[in-house]
This record gives structure tokens, sequence and C-alpha cells, in this order.
């Protein structure tokens, strides 16, 4: 389309003069031939071409005026956060997984030091060691139940300490730790030393021996470990270490039902095993004892059991 100029001052001399050449042509027309219709006809070709040239002329002029205005700011497209390794933080992918988990383990540590102020540097959690989950329900039921008589714990280390502590706070029960390695068990006796809790815990280092266990040989704890144990409040089982026998564990709970007390809980550690989650089934399906045990809840790695009511 062609646009006119607004109308400058060339265009307005062009136009008065085109304007004045029709009309004094006119004039000498009507002169001429004696007929005012020249006059006529040319004051209406005058108007009409005049009032064509102000309408496109204000119209350009409007149009000027509307492209010089600044063009409006666009906001810039969202743009998605990637972390600089490229990975995703998209729920289910891995990082998001460990940042869960990392959130799971510091909310509940952040609860254990709530519930039970340390003076000193407690010894770390996860990977050999309980989880901050499966501690806090084992410092919770300590805190929280009706009674507590004896603990009993087969595996010693971080759990030993927690644990102690609860007992200590709780001022009623003590712990017993069964432990088949005795450096473990002199560097947890010198953690509860400097924490000032080797009063609460007894550590019962023996090695594992083979014995007849439910029509065949198992390895584990000798009788003597256990002969003066109960009534038992709570039985943590995170010992001994899986590499040692398939099922190693099997034996705890069998071998201590008939000290557990009616209400005792009893947590079974690393149940994100195959092998631990076959024990499990078996103890749930056993019926050790009066009444079966049944899972109560879980944490993120232990199974928490207690008797069918
Ligand atoms: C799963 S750990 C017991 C951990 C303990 N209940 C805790 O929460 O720290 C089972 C046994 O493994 C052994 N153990 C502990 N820490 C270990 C490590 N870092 N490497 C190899 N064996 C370890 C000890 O003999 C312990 O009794």
């Amino acid at each position: 389309m062609t646009t006119w100029p607004a109308l400058g001052r060339r265009t307005f001399l062009l136009c008065a003069g085109a304007i004045g050449v029709v009309l004094a042509l006119s004039v000498v027309a009507a002169l001429v031939w004696e007929d005012a219709a020249w006059l006529l006809g040319a004051l209406l070709l005058v108007s009409t071409g005049v009032s064509v040239v102000l309408a496109k002329s204000g119209h350009n002029a409007l149009q000027l005026m509307r492209e010089s205005l600044p063009t409006p700011v666009q906001a810039p497209a969202p743009t998605q956060v990637v972390p600089p390794t490229g990975l995703s933080y998209a729920p289910g992918e891995p990082l998001d997984m460990l940042r869960r988990d990392i959130q799971r383990d510091v909310s509940a540590l952040l609860s254990l030091h709530a519930l039970l102020p340390v003076t000193g540097s407690m010894p770390a959690p996860g990977g050999w060691a309980a989880t901050p989950e499966t501690l806090l329900v084992l410092v919770s039921r300590i805190l929280a139940a009706p009674r507590i008589d004896t603990v009993v714990e087969c595996g010693s280390g971080t759990s030993t300490a927690w644990i102690a502590l609860a007992i200590k706070k709780r001022g009623e029960g003590r712990l017993i730790s069964l432990e088949h390695d005795q450096n473990y068990a002199d560097s947890t006796r010198l953690k509860l030393e400097e924490l000032g809790l080797d009063g609460w815990v007894e550590i019962r280092v023996h090695d594992l021996v083979l014995q007849p266990f439910e029509a065949r040989s198992r390895l584990w704890f000798p009788s003597e470990a256990l002969a003066d144990i109960g009534p038992v409040s709570l039985l943590f089982v995170d010992g001994p270490p899986a590499h040692l026998g398939a099922e190693i564990r099997y034996p705890a709970l069998p071998l201590l039902t008939d000290r557990l007390t009616p209400d005792a809980w009893v947590i079974l550690d690393d149940i994100d095993r195959a092998e631990e989650q076959s024990i499990l089934a078996r103890w749930v399906a056993d019926g050790t004892g009066a009444a079966p045990f049944q899972v109560r809840f879980q944490t993120d790695r232990a199974a928490v059991l207690e008797r069918a009511r």
C-alpha cells in the first residue's frame, strides 16, 4: 500500500497551486462559455481533492506517531533449571531419590538430637550402622514404652551409643550388646566411655559357634551369651554381618522369643536385602511362642515387629 507523507509545507504549496490553477481555468471557462456550471464543477473537484489529501495525511500522521512509540518489552520465556552435570531432579530420577534420602536422614537426625541432647560427638549413622530413621524408632520406643527392662542388640556400633543415651535419659533398663568382633567391641566401648554411657551398657564379645538349631547346624553366639538375659523389652537385630553365613541372623528371634515381654518390639535391620526379607517372612510365618509376630511398620531400612494381638 502506498503511504502518503503527512501534509508537509511542500505538499501544501503544491496543493494550493493546483487549486489555484483549477479555479482560474474554471473562471476562464465560465466567462468564455458564459456558464457558471464550470465554476461549480471546479469547486466540487477542488473540495473532493482537498478532503482526500487531508484525510490521507491525517491517517499517515497517526501511523507515524504509532510507529515512533517504543516497542513493548517481551517477557523472556521461562527457562528450566538444569544442574551443571546435566542430571535431572525430576521425580523418580536418581538425584531426586538421593535428595529425598538426605531429607529423611537430616529430619531424623534433627529429631534425635532434639530428643536426646548430646555433649560429645556421636558415631556416624548409615552405611554399616543403622540409619537415622531406624535410630529414631529405637530411641522413641525406649523413651515412650510403658516399661523398659533389658534391650538386646545383635551387632554393636552407632546404635549402641544412641540406645544407651535413651536408656540413660529414661533412667531405667540396660543394654546388652552381642558382638563377635573384638575390634568393633573395643571401639564401641571407647565411644561409650567418651560419652559417659558405659555404665548403661554391657558389650558381650563371643566368637560365633556352630550349634544344632532346628535340625541343622548354624553359626550363632554361644548359649552363655544369652544365659542370664530377660525380660527383654526391645530386640534389635543388626548382626552378625551377612557375609558370615546365609540367613545368619535368623536364630535371633527363635532363641530369644521366650524372654520377650508381651509388648516387646523386635527390629530387624537391612530388610532392603533379599536375605533379611527371607528371615522376616520366616519369622512372621513361624509363629514363634504363644503369639505370632507381625510387622507393625517399616523404616527406610528396617522392619518393626510386635506380637499379633
Ligand atoms: C551392621 S553392623 C552393626 C552396626 C550397629 N548396630 C550400628 O548401628 O552401628 C554388624 C557387625 O558388622 C561389624 N561391623 C561394624 N562396622 C563395620 C564396618 N565398618 N566394616 C566391617 N564390619 C563392620 C561389627 O562386627 C558389627 O557387629
